[in-house]
């Protein structure tokens, strides 16, 4: 079949897809494949905001050293290095972009926007939009994207599968719409930034977490999937067992937040010497610990002590939102867990996002570059969305140049079908066990029974999900094998790791080993029965 191609297709309508769609259209025409809805994904319920060196008092090198002591020995140097030298060019092109960064209103102010500080950061370096940064960088982004001749947008479209050609290199990817029909969308160069995978677990910080969908979707076209057991729980999301997911901003602890145990002591002033500040994998390992010893299921989180104005100012949505919820946080502590916020690991990508599959890209939280090594530091998602997806669009523009217009691949149709509610049902238990297992053995404190028997119980899942009669002909059995098999993948990278390092902390193996090596899987990996 030879079909008109688009230049760029690019998956994935976060912070990393929308800036790469903006970045090359100017020169490429571009479509870009957006959620269905709206809320999905990651970018727009951060927070805090992005870290880079913008502060004549903050250097380059301090930013590189904080990262590398966040990320607990695997960082890969060169990639911490070039992200956060392209950081602040990254952010004057959100700035002349017209995001609406929250200015410093200080007399003396060292900067015309507000820097706040989180966890593992020696300087104050995060620039933010209230405690809606997210929001609004998509938000702007957007309004760029919809008036721009060159990109042609599609939300109608679920992405099943990558195209491939003869000779191996990604052509594009298949789908299908609302109606269950089959759609090909031919690309010349393909851009996957479909967000991480913390939707393997049960609880997570955002309402409708990414399963991982593009990780899979690369392994399964030859790419590599770097760093999987590196998941990141973020020690302080709202707790409420029976509402929808809600973070609490690592900004609150940078600001001056206490977190307190079931006695009111300030236990994380006798583990670390940055206290509540200390990297993630820290504090959320230390709340867990004093979740297990008490009662409550909860720690709390203090900022009674900063005034109301300041908690106003600094804090308009979470105050509203914790006050939609019952909790005046003017007046009372707020209850939080850890939860599942951010992948670490995923498609191992060089410095332009071009992973080892020729055609293939990878940007934001679905890639692996390096630079969070076993532990990501507060603020540092965003920054790296910006920089890589501007660094691929660039390689793109000039090497798409050299390229021919018209690409040609073989595809076998399979008919995709409704899945009937009976099935329905008996998916979203599935899926459900598959998210219990994950958050019960692969969670923040692991041990090789804990993965073993995960191990057991997934390869038990799959077999049930196979044996559903037509479920590889159904969107969601499609989807639950993927999501399946990632998580496969995740007990295998975890089960290798003979330490404990970063995100990674296992009874078993509660020492670093002396080399810190980054884990590297493909699909080769799941043998049968594994
Ligand atoms: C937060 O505001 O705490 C989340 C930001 C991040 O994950 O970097």
């Amino acid at each position: 079949m030879s079909t008109p191609t688009t230049d760029i297709l690019v998956i994935g309508g976060g912070v990393a897809g929308l800036t790469l769609a903006l970045e090359a259209a100017n020169h490429l025409s571009v479509t870009l494949v957006r959620p269905l809805q709206d809320d999905k994904g990651a970018s727009i319920w951060a927070q805090g905001g992005i870290a880079a060196v913008l502060s004549p008092d903050d250097s380059l090198e301090a930013h590189v050293q904080d990262t590398l002591v966040a990320g607990d020995g695997l960082c890969d140097e060169l990639a911490v290095r070039f992200t956060v030298n392209h950081g602040p060019a990254a952010i004057q092109w959100l700035i002349d972009n017209g995001v609406p960064f929250t200015p410093d209103t200080a007399a003396d102010a060292r900067y015309p926007y507000h820097l706040t500080r989180e966890g593992g950061h020696n300087a104050r370096r995060i620039i933010h939009a209230d405690d809606a940064t997210g929001r609004a960088v998509v938000d702007t982004l957007m309004r760029k994207v919809a008036l721009h001749p060159n990109i042609c947008q599609r939300s109608d479209l679920t992405i099943l599968g990558l195209l491939q050609d003869n000779e191996g290199r990604c052509r594009g990817a298949y789908g299908v719409d609302e109606q269950h029909q089959w759609q090909t969308l031919p690309a010349l160069n393909t851009v996957l930034a479909t967000g991480g995978a913390s939707g393997l677990y049960r609880h997570t910080t955002t309402p409708s977490p990414n399963n991982g969908e593009g990780m899979m979707l690369a392994a399964e076209l030859g790419a590599q999937l770097m760093n999987l057991e590196f998941q990141q729980f973020h020690p302080t999301s709202l707790y409420d067992p029976d509402g929808p997911a809600f973070l609490i901003s690592e900004a609150v602890r940078g600001e001056g937040g206490y977190l307190l145990n079931e006695a009111g002591e300030r236990f994380m002033l006798a583990l670390d010497p940055r206290a509540e500040l200390a990297p993630r994998d820290v504090v959320a390992r230390a709340i867990d610990f004093q979740i297990q010893q008490g009662h409550q299921g909860h720690v709390w989180l203090d900022i009674r002590h900063l005034g109301e104005c300041a908690i106003h100012h600094h804090f308009p949505t979470i105050h509203a939102h914790c006050l939609s919820r019952g909790i005046d946080i003017t007046q009372q502590p707020i209850p939080v867990v850890p939860a599942a916020h951010y992948s670490c690991g995923g498609v191992a990508t060089d410095e332009r996002g071009a992973t080892r599959v020729s055609g293939l890209y990878a940007i934001g939280e679905v890639a692996c570059t390096g630079l969070h090594g076993a532990n990501r530091m507060a603020s540092n998602s965003l920054l790296e969305c910006l920089v890589y997806a501007r660094s691929c669009a660039g390689a793109l523009c000039k090497q798409i140049a050299h390229e021919g217009s018209e690409t040609a691949f073989s595809l076998t149709q399979r008919p995709i079908r409704p899945t009937p509610a009976d099935q329905q049902a008996v998916f979203a238990e599935l899926r459900n066990r598959l998210r219990g297992i994950m958050s019960q053995h692969v969670s923040i404190v692991r041990s090789n029974a804990g993965l073993t028997i995960a191990q057991q119980q997934l390869i038990k899942l799959l077999a049930r999900l196979e044996s559903l009669e037509g479920s590889q002909n159904q969107l969601e059995g499609i989807q639950l094998h993927q999501m399946l098999r990632l998580a496969q993948l995740t007990v295998t990278a975890a089960m290798r790791r003979h330490e404990s390092r970063g995100l990674h902390f296992s009874t078993d193996w509660p020492a670093h080993q002396p080399h810190a090596t980054a884990s590297r899987l493909s699909l080769a990996d799941l043998t049968p029965g594994t």
